[in-house]
C-alpha cells in the first residue's frame, strides 16, 4: 500500500471514530436506560412518555418518578392503580422480571431525567434496597 493511501485511511478511520465519540457524548447520558426504554416501554408510554389517552398513563409527571419504589412497578407490573377520567385504567402494566438491578437503575435514571431535571441521580444501591422490600 502506498504511504499516501495508508495515511488517508488512518485519518479517515480516526475521523469516523472522533465523529462517533462526539455524537455518543452529545446524546442522553443514560444511553442504556434510553435503549431499554425505547425497546420495552415506548410501545405503550410513547417515546416522549406521554402515554396513550385513556389506555396508558403519561409518565412525564408520574408520582413514581424520583422515588426508588418505581423499581417495584417495573419488577412486578401494575394494575388497577392509576385513576383517570373517573375510572381505573383498564390496561395493566406488565412485569419485567428479566431486568437486572443495573438495567432498572438505568431505565429509572433515564425516565427521571427525560422530562424533569430536578431529580437526583438514583443509585443501584437504592434500587436494590427498593426491590428487596417490594410487596
Ligand atoms: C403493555 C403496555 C405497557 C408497557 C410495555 C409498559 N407500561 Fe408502564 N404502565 C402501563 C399501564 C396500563 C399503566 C397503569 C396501570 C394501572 O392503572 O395500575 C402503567 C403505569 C406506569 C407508571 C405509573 C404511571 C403513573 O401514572 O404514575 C410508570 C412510572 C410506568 N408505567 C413506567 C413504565 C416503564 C419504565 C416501562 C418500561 C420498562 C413501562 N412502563 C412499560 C402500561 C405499560
Amino acid at each position: 500500500m502506498t504511504k499516501g493511501l495508508n495515511h488517508f485511511i488512518k485519518c479517515f478511520l480516526g475521523g469516523l471514530l472522533t465523529i462517533s465519540v462526539i455524537f455518543s457524548c452529545n446524546d442522553s447520558p443514560y444511553m442504556q436506560g434510553k435503549r431499554l426504554y425505547l425497546a420495552n416501554c415506548a410501545n405503550c408510554h410513547m417515546e416522549d412518555g406521554s402515554g396513550l389517552s385513556a389506555l396508558i398513563p403519561s409518565i412525564q409527571k408520574s408520582v413514581y418518578l424520583g422515588k426508588p419504589e418505581i423499581a417495584c412497578i417495573l419488577k412486578n407490573g401494575l394494575r388497577d392503580t392509576i385513576f383517570k377520567d373517573s375510572t381505573f385504567l383498564v390496561r395493566e402494566m406488565p412485569a419485567f422480571k428479566k431486568f437486572s438491578a443495573t438495567e432498572i437503575t438505568n431505565i429509572v435514571n433515564f425516565v427521571n431525567h427525560s422530562w424533569n431535571t430536578s431529580f437526583k441521580e438514583t443509585t443501584i444501591t437504592q434500587i436494590e434496597e427498593a426491590i428487596n422490600i417490594c410487596q
